[in-house]
């Protein structure tokens, strides 16, 4: 006897033949709305290219200006060189000496710091801390004015208002209470003061800004460090950071 055999299913047998006999069907309706789409890309694409700039420029954050100042800032906000920062809020600023302010994060690290170099025998002074705008403003001009400096002269030395890291208040101008002839002086590197953060200041995130070649074009400036040591100060610091790694 010869049985019959089964035809072999195979995945198109699944497909109830009603549908697998209706002819395929091109939509127009989809075939123009494909081309609406096409033109709706084309002309946003034209659009970004040819508004792109001016838009970028009315939106984009417009650089600090500073009276007095022809030079106008760099694409990275740069002007002679400093990078922008704003003042620290009053709220986060203590008196840490005779006139002298600097952010709580700032203070607190930097006693400690202090304790420390003392137990080492050397003794750290703050010279300088936070700085308002006005305050920087009159550093800049008056002292420009004093020697006679053009900006690009001044701003090698000090920085515009609204440019200085003392403005953050997490800057320090420091010395060394046992050779204070070598204040704010390049031969402040030759104290043990110099020597002893060269060794020490990153235990407490403190780190030279403006160390000798340094990428902003800033002189050299052994007494001046600033403080990282938190994600704000990170943050603040992050593009005077990322410049100085650059060569
Ligand atoms: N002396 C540094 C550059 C300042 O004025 O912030
Ligand atoms: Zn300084």
């Amino acid at each position: 006897m010869v049985r019959a055999v089964a035809p072999r299913r195979t995945s198109r047998d699944d497909i109830p033949v009603a549908r697998r006999s209706r002819p395929p069907q091109r939509s127009r309706r989809r075939g123009s709305g494909l081309w609406i789409a096409c033109l709706l890309v084309f002309s946003s694409c034209l659009g970004v290219v040819l508004l792109g700039p001016a838009l970028l420029t009315r939106f984009a954050p417009q650089p600090q200006v500073v009276d007095g100042i022809a030079e106008t800032p760099s694409v990275d906000g740069r002007l002679l060189g400093h990078f922008p920062y704003a003042e620290a809020t009053s709220i986060n600023l203590v008196r840490v000496g005779p006139g002298l302010e600097l952010h709580i994060d700032a203070a607190q690290a930097l006693r400690s710091m202090q304790r420390a170099a003392a137990s080492d025998g050397v003794d750290l002074r703050l010279l300088s801390g936070y700085r308002s705008h006005a305050l920087q403003k009159g550093i800049f001009f008056d002292v420009k004015s004093e020697r006679n400096q053009t900006a690009s002269e001044r701003a090698k030395v000090s920085a515009p208002p609204g440019y200085s890291e003392h403005s953050t208040g997490l800057a320090v101008d420091l010395g060394d209470g046992d050779a204070p002839a070598t204040n704010l002086s390049e031969s402040f590197e030759t104290t043990s003061a110099f020597r002893w953060l060269q060794d020490h200041a990153a235990s407490y995130h403190f780190t030279l800004s403006f160390p000798e070649g340094n990428n902003q074009g800033v002189s050299y400036e052994p007494w001046h460090w600033r403080f990282e040591g938190s994600a704000d100060a990170l943050r603040q610091f992050e593009p005077a950071r990322r410049l100085a790694l650059t060569r």
